[in-house]
């Protein structure tokens, strides 16, 4: 239970924090605030996942060939309806939609922003109970206000994010998010429905002992990502090794897990994904955009996420983030055995 005196709300933070931003008029204020709505929609839904008829498949497959579950419709749906209240966002590029989603009435055409989002990450894990999350993107358009907007406000690098963060459905329900200046995390507190400020200024650890991949691709990985974990896999009393694997399978649980302790987190070139699973628009880049406004990295391999230029909404990308000496030792093993 929060007591009233000392608890700062996600809006109470959000205005103070909008002297961040001279000029502000309240816009991104407003998109942030329907985000936290559309936030709780959903949080209900999965709370009540197995009392209500909302597991399972949707009978649908997504653009990416994956069958589509009842609450990945359920939170994409719900996130576009809250963006499109808003009046603040002129698009949406979502997972579990092939095309953008453009929004055609006067106010919205107005919209500052364009919106990515992951609506519903780790979907497999949605019947076992195991914490599941959104993750969301948030650019200034590039297209003039006033008129619809086009897949060029989508295809701009990561270093232009105005904003980004994720909702994580676990054992408590948090929101954690960046504008650019430090990353803080919210506790939906439920007995008043509101997030509370519980992680004021995250930063993650210089280096951690967890490392997580999916180890099931051992075989197919490169070179460089085998050498490294067996390096995580030897004894060394100094380097505090063999370190710990740890893998959930959904990206924000073992990526808010790696950022609070210190980690890594791997989604290499597999031979069923020769550009990596993760999605660069509404996964890699926000979750980078995250990683290193806590102090750690993200890159593909080569280069920082945040500066690859995206070819198309649904792109693939390697994925190496979490603790900085960790991403450059692994970056040392890619370099010199790939
Ligand atoms: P989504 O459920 O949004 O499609 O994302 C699933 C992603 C990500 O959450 C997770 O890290 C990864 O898929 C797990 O992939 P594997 O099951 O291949 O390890
Ligand atoms: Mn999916
Ligand atoms: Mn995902
Ligand atoms: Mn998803």
């Amino acid at each position: 239970m929060t007591e009233h005196n000392n608890v700062q709300t996600l809006n109470q933070f959000i205005i103070e924090r909008q002297s961040d931003h001279p000029g502000a008029k309240g816009e991104l204020s407003r998109l942030l605030h329907h985000v936290g709505v559309a936030a709780k929609i959903v949080n209900r839904a999965v709370n009540k996942a197995g009392l209500v008829d909302i597991l399972g498949d949707h009978g649908d497959q997504n653009v990416q060939g994956e069958d589509q579950q009842k609450l990945d419709v359920f939170a994409d749906t719900h996130f576009i309806d809250a963006l499109r209240a808003s009046g603040e966002c002129a698009a949406v590029a979502s997972e579990e939609n092939e095309d953008i989603i453009i929004f055609e009435d006067e106010m919205c055409k107005n919209g500052k922003y364009v919106f990515c989002m992951d609506p519903l990450d780790g979907s497999s894990n949605i019947d076992v109970n195991v914490s599941i999350g959104t993750i969301f993107s948030i650019f200034e358009r590039v297209t003039p206000r006033g008129q619809v907007a086009n897949m060029e406000d989508f295809l701009q690098e990561g270093t232009k994010q105005v904003a980004a963060g994720y909702v994580i459905y676990g054992s408590s329900t948090m929101l954690v998010y960046t504008t650019g200046n430090g990353v803080n995390g919210f506790t939906l507190d439920p007995s008043i429905g509101e997030f509370c400020l519980s992680h004021p200024n995250i930063k993650t650890p210089k280096s951690g002992t967890i490392y997580s991949i999916n180890e099931g691709n051992y075989i197919n990985f490169p070179q460089g990502v085998k050498k490294y974990i067996k390096y995580c896999q030897e004894k060394d009393a100094r380097s505090k090794r063999p370190f710990t694997s740890r893998y959930i399978g959904s990206l924000v649980a073992d990526f808010h897990r790696n950022l609070l302790k210190g980690g890594i987190f791997i989604y290499p070139q597999t031979n069923k994904n020769p550009d990596g699973k993760l999605r660069l628009t509404y996964e890699c880049n926000p979750v980078a955009f995250i990683a290193e406004q806590a102090g750690g990295m993200a890159t593909n391999g080569d280069m920082r996420i945040l500066e690859i230029k995206p070819d198309s909404i649904h792109q693939r990308v390697p994925f190496y983030t979490g603790s900085t000496k960790m991403v450059q030792k692994t970056e040392e093993f890619l370099h010199f055995f790939n």
